[in-house]
Order: C-alpha cells, then structure tokens, then sequence
C-alpha cells in the first residue's frame, strides 16, 4: 500500500502571503531561487534547495528563476524549459502551464529588466549573489545580514509573515513533523548492539525518502551524544551506550521538522541513563508547560534550566540551593545549548537574517552562559512554531574548563558525575505549535515518556 505523500500549497494560498507582503512594500523588490550547486563538473550538481524567502511566496523550487514584487504588480521571471533538457530529464512545465498552476504572470528571465532601485535579500547561494548584484547594479554579498534600508524593511516585512503561520504552512509543517516521527520510529527498531550508527541512520532516511521527503540538516545519529553536532556516523554501537538522533525531514517545499530523541542501544535504560533521561524529561515538560501565547520565550529557556538544576541537585550531580547554582550558572555545564529556537521553512528559521527574526526589537543576546545560545528571545503568538529541546550533556571541554575553588568548581561533584559514565548526551527535541489556548506538539505521535521510548524500540 503506498503510504503518505506530501501535498504542494495551493496557488491562492501562496497569492495570499505575496499579496500580504506587497502590502508592506514601500517600492519594488527581486527576490532569486538561486541555481543548483555543482559538486565536480557542471552537470552533476548537489540537490537544488531554492532560496528560503523565494520558496515561501512561490512554493516551488524553480532553479534560476526569480520573483519580482511590487506594490501594485507581481511577476516571475524563469527559464523556459529548455528543448534539450527534455531528452534527459523528461517534460518540464512550460512557462505558460506554471503560471496556470501559479496563478502568477510567468515571463522569461531573459526579460528581467535591470532594476537598481529594488530591494532584495542576500542569498545563501553565491551564484544568485553574483546575478543579483548584477541586475541591481550594487555589491549583494552571499550570507551576508541586510544592511541597505530597503533590504532591511523587506526583511522586516517576511518576517512579520514567515514568523506566524497560515494554514498552508502548518499543513506542510504537519507533513514534515508526521514522517520525521516515523523515520524516529524506523530508528529506535532498527537499533541493535554492533551495528554502526549509519546503519540506523539508513533506516531513518529510508523512510523519509520513501515518503517523497528530504532531510532539512544533516543528520545527528551517534552514541557520541555531547558532541552537539556530531558529523560522523562511523561508531559501532555497544550495548551500554545511548543513541542520540536528532534528524527531521523536509517537504519538497522545503518545509521542515527538527526532532530529537535519545534511546538506549541495548532496549534498557541503565539506572543512571534513566535518571538522566527523567532528568531532561522533566525539563522538556516544564518548558511545554510555559509555551502559551504571550509568553516571552527566554521565560520557556528559563523553566527548562530550573527543572534541569533541580533534577541534578535531586541525583546529587550538583550541591547547593538552586538560587546559588543560577547565578554562577551551573546549568550551562550541563545544559549549555538554548531550549530551541523557531522552524518553519529553514530548521533554524531565518536565521539568514541573523538574530532579527530570533529575538524582538531592541532585545540583544545576553553573554552570559546561560543565555549566549538562546536563539529566540519574542513573546510567543499563536501561529508560531517553536522546539523545545532540553539536553544534558558530559562535556569534557567544559568540565576541564572549571577553575578550581571557584563557585562552580564546589557545586559541581565530581565522584557522583563519574558514576555517570554512561550517559554522554541526551536531547529531547519537538516541535510545537503556539495556539490560542496554549500549544500543540506538532511530533507528539513520537513517544519520548521512559518507558514508552523502550516499548517503542520492541516496535
Ligand atoms: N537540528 C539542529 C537543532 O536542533 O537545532
Ligand atoms: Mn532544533
Ligand atoms: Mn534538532
């Protein structure tokens, strides 16, 4: 039986956000899908992922092609499919058939006119930089933040709209955040002692692959769980180890899932792994309960912490009062990461834009451990789609980084943490939704409670 297939946002719905987004503008504004990447010669090139800011108004990953705004007008520009191409790559839509299906005026590139009074956003892809810059007859450096005052506005008025999301965006966030819970569910069954970690990685991206998706980041699967973003997948799993999995899918609209869960090699918890895994749980749970329209988000950071230091003084990781323990932020040892940050088209949304997106006007990244990696700092709307991801992780750099007599250094108990041993990482990772009475988590049909993570490994 075929199983899900993803959906693909309807034209309207997609005039609906450009035409919200020209409400905005004050003048005209060319926004380009980018080109795929070549990876060794020019025929044989990386996965094309269209440019974010391009897929949320178009909806349609369109290489070369650009979109051009303006308050009274709206065009896109693209290559015609070219004769040739068809002999290899099979038919491809016409100009005249996508603007059917877009229901916005589709003209050729090549009659894009040069246009240096519009706005635009700096792309990831360098050679959509070099074409834009261009055609606007100005310097537009790729990865770069905004810095021309229609730029900025531009990017504040995507933001006003990327930031809360329409039914269309849900509706693939739900597609992506469904099939990202079952490749979980492919891993935590398919995990076995001896296997290496890419084996169950395989399983994962099976079936996120045969639901017609792609991954959104590269992959964590590894029994090194506090290395935050370990890269390799070569470990071979032993029995007492846990596995951390953090691996989300993403619709071929580009929309994305961020999920993170963390199981036992063997099918057990030992004693101390589940202490841990309660632990960051219990932390996990504080945060969901803080998740509400109008609450600020560094409040959701800070219940999470709380739980986490009072978990630890309960195992006797750490001594002292929990009032000491945050002012010499003892959590951050532990737990140095922030609680999550927003999703929806990038896994890290807009994150292109730095920390404008993330954090509210006039509000800047504290320094202090405890915060310097909060990526989001807003009061929560409904609409908004945020993770909540606590972890608890041994990191050696961290604890050898202690200075000795300091207020750390006599909170921190050693002896105990070594009984630890078996517990480098874990990380519990959803994805919520912000509703009018409270949230809804998006990956909820994914067990993460102690036991049904067990059950959930016996399939
Ligand atoms: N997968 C990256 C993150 O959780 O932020
Ligand atoms: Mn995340
Ligand atoms: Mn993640």
């Amino acid at each position: 039986m075929p199983g899900r297939w993803p959906t693909s946002t309807p034209g309207p719905a997609l005039a609906a956000r450009r035409r919200r987004l020209r409400e905005q503008l004050q003048g005209p504004a060319l926004l380009a899908a980018g080109w795929p990447r070549p990876r060794n010669f020019p025929h044989n090139c990386h996965p094309f992922r269209a440019e974010s800011h391009f897929l949320y108004l178009v909806g349609r990953q369109l290489p070369g092609a650009a979109l051009w705004l303006e308050p009274g007008a709206e065009r896109l520009y693209a290559p015609p499919p070219e004769p040739e191409a068809r002999l290899w790559h099979g038919p491809e839509p016409s100009l005249a058939e996508l603007e059917a299906e877009l229901g916005l005026e589709v003209r050729p590139i090549t009659e894009l006119p040069r246009a240096e009074t519009a706005a635009t956003l700096p792309p990831q892809d360098p050679t959509a930089a070099e074409w834009l810059s261009g055609q606007l007859g100005r310097v537009v450096k790729a990865s770069a933040l905004p810095s021309e005052s229609a730029d900025v506005a531009l990017a504040e008025a995507l933001i006003a709209l990327r930031l809360i999301h329409d039914d269309a965006a849900l509706a693939q966030l739900r597609q992506a955040a469904l099939v990202t819970c079952d490749a979980h569910r492919a891993g935590l069954r398919a995990t076995r002692p001896g296997l290496r970690e890419a084996q169950v990685r395989a399983q994962m991206e099976a079936t996120i692959v045969g639901a017609g998706m792609t991954l959104a980041y590269w992959p964590i699967v590894t029994a090194d769980g506090h290395i935050l973003h370990a890269q390799r997948h070569d470990g071979v799993l032993a029995p007492g180890d846990l596995l951390l999995a953090d691996v989300g899918a993403e619709t071929p609209e580009g929309w994305a899932a961020d999920v993170t869960r963390t199981w036992p090699v063997s099918g057990r918890f030992s004693p101390t792994q589940r202490a841990a895994y309660q632990a960051v749980h219990t932390a996990q749970a504080a945060a969901l309960a803080a998740v509400r329209p109008g609450a600020r988000y560094t409040d959701v950071h800070r219940a999470s912490q709380r739980a986490l230091l009072q978990c630890l003084l309960d195992l006797k990781l750490l001594r002292g009062s929990l009032e000491e323990l945050l002012v010499c932020h003892a959590v951050a040892l532990f737990y140095p990461h922030g609680v999550g940050h927003l999703l929806g088209l990038d896994v890290h949304d807009m994150e292109d834009l730095g920390d404008r997106a993330g954090y509210a006007p006039g509000r800047a990244r504290q320094q202090n451990p405890s915060a310097r990696y909060l990526r989001l700092d807003r009061e929560l709307q409904p609409g908004m789609v945020v993770t909540i991801e606590p972890g608890f992780y041994q990191l050696p750099e961290l604890l050898a980084a202690i200075e000795p007599g300091s207020a750390l250094d006599r909170a921190l108990d050693r002896e105990q943490l070594a009984r630890f041993a078996d517990v480098k990482g874990i990380r519990i990772e959803d994805d919520v939704l912000v509703t009018d009475a409270g949230h809804e988590i998006l990956t909820a049909a994914l067990p993460s409670e102690v036991d049904a993570v067990e059950s959930a490994m016996r399939g």
